[in-house]
């Protein structure tokens, strides 16, 4: 799946604020190598740079749309291309920051230990993924995936993002390997202007994208058209006009 870092960040300043709650968490210590995976177009990276000003902080990312962004960003700062999923620099690193992406990636029971074992003694793994899969705006990107010419080409769709487990199964797959583990989810509500249509734009940047893809230009409007309605039903449009998105989301930060 292809990411677009300008779609990315029309909701720049909505996107980062669960990252520096997320940083916020992170236990204070001596912090010498950090890294951001799945650093996206360098927003998060930017906030590890500012809190950890003597340590060295790289990023990676698979998409180099928004590789080619976080460098332009912060050119002092070292991006690779690169797949979580195969990644195997083994640091040792003092924060392994993985803001919005996990949920991309499959098989937690194994991954989170092999990034445990990426972290230096007293390191910490941050963790934020987005809970929102039996949301109105997940529930109907699979509903009018299911109802539509494109039935086929959509079939797999829905399975790429990870299911994720219930805080206590991360708590316990954390525990065994970590002296700390911290978790918490929280709703956020963000009020978005133009109603349905900016849900849409919204999710034009992460969600929709893997519904989007496969779709030729007549059919992806025609997708677009039957969400945005579906979505108006299911966000009523506040007085002003705007839409109150909510947004839960799990944070975990485990300490070796
Ligand atoms: C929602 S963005 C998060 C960006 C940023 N971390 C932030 O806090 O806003 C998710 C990013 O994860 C990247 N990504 C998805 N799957 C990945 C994988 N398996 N390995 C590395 N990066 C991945 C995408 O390319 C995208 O840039």
């Amino acid at each position: 799946m292809s990411w677009s870092a300008k779609q990315y960040v029309a909701f720049e300043d909505e996107r980062t604020r669960p990252a520096r709650d997320l940083l916020a968490a992170i236990p204070a210590g001596d912090v010498r190598l950090a890294i951001d995976i799945g650093c996206g177009p360098g927003n998060s990276t930017e906030l590890l740079v500012e809190r950890f000003a003597n340590a060295k902080v790289c990023g990676l990312d698979s998409s180099s749309d928004m590789i080619e962004a976080a460098r332009k960003r912060l050119p002092q700062v070292q991006f690779d291309i690169a797949d979580i999923d195969t990644w195997n620099d083994s640091g040792p690193f003092d924060v392994i920051f993985a803001n919005a992406v996990l949920q991309w990636v499959p098989d937690h029971a194994t991954l989170l230990p092999s990034l445990v074992s990426k972290l230096a003694p007293s390191g910490s793994l941050a963790i934020q993924m987005p809970d929102n899969l039996n949301e109105h705006s997940h529930r109907l990107m699979r509903e009018v995936a299911a109802d539509g010419p494109w039935v086929g080409k959509l079939a797999g769709t829905a399975g790429l993002r990870t299911e994720m487990a219930d805080a206590s199964a991360y708590y316990s797959i954390l525990k065994a390997c970590c002296t700390r583990v911290d978790v918490w989810r929280t709703t956020y509500h963000h009020p978005l202007a133009g109603g349905a249509s900016g849900v849409v734009e919204w999710f034009k940047g992460s969600g929709l994208r893997p519904f989007l893809e496969p779709l030729d230009e007549a059919e992806r409007a025609q997708y677009l058209n039957q969400y945005q309605t579906a979505i108006e039903r299911a966000y009523p449009a506040l007085a002003d006009g705007s839409v109150l998105l909510p947004f839960p989301r799990l944070f975990i930060v485990a300490t070796r």
